[in-house]
């Protein structure tokens, strides 16, 4: 069974101001989508041809592991956002962040910097630990936690493809803009 391109959450409007359409649309429907035929092309005769998604991202190498990678982060990277959705986390996560970081502002500056300063293109993480701990993480490509054992919650894409359209250059005011649409509903129900 190939892999198929997931629908977005929300309509391509949605996400204005602080994400277009015509970002959407490229970033969604050209570069995700991308990633998805790639994926089906590379797989056939391998041992991933009837490997589900995460084992792909957990145990592949090459072109397969960094197409893989690159679907699984973007499905995960949509759905972390919305139009109207919960705008701060409260109860058991808000704990954990305040236990972990100090405070939600304290963490959400980490974040964003992990974001800014992360050097080319990737991806920048809010993980859980094994031991229930909270780090925030940067990835450089389409690198994915997966591999290091922890689990995602969050995650910012950086590459140019996702700001170039509405901000040009500018990746700070995208990360600031992207932290206006995360859905902590989302990220409370991953926790
Ligand atoms: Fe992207």
């Amino acid at each position: 069974m190939p892999f198929l391109l997931p629908e977005l959450p929300y309509d391509l409007t949605d996400l204005s101001p602080f994400i277009s359409m015509e970002t959407l649309e490229f970033h969604h429907g050209k570069h995700h989508k991308t990633y998805v035929d790639n994926l089906n092309n590379l797989i056939p005769g391998t041992e991933f041809e009837n490997a589900d998604l995460e084992t792909i991202v957990r145990k592949a190498e090459g072109a397969i592991f960094n197409n893989g990678a690159q679907v699984w982060n973007h499905t995960f990277y949509f759905e972390s956002m919305s139009g109207d959705g919960k705008r701060k986390p409260s109860g058991a996560l808000l704990m954990a962040i305040e236990s972990s970081f100090g405070s939600f502002d304290n963490f959400m500056e980490q974040f964003m910097k992990a974001a800014v300063t992360l050097f080319g293109s990737g991806w920048a993480w809010f993980v859980k630990n094994n031991d229930g701990t909270l780090q925030i993480t940067q990835e450089s490509n389409a690198g994915n936690p997966l591999r290091k054992g922890l689990k995602p919650l969050l995650t910012c894409d950086v590459w140019e493809h996702a700001y170039y359209i509405d901000y040009r250059n500018r990746r700070a005011d995208y990360v600031r803009a992207y932290w206006e649409l995360i859905d902590w509903k989302v990220i409370e129900e991953r926790f």
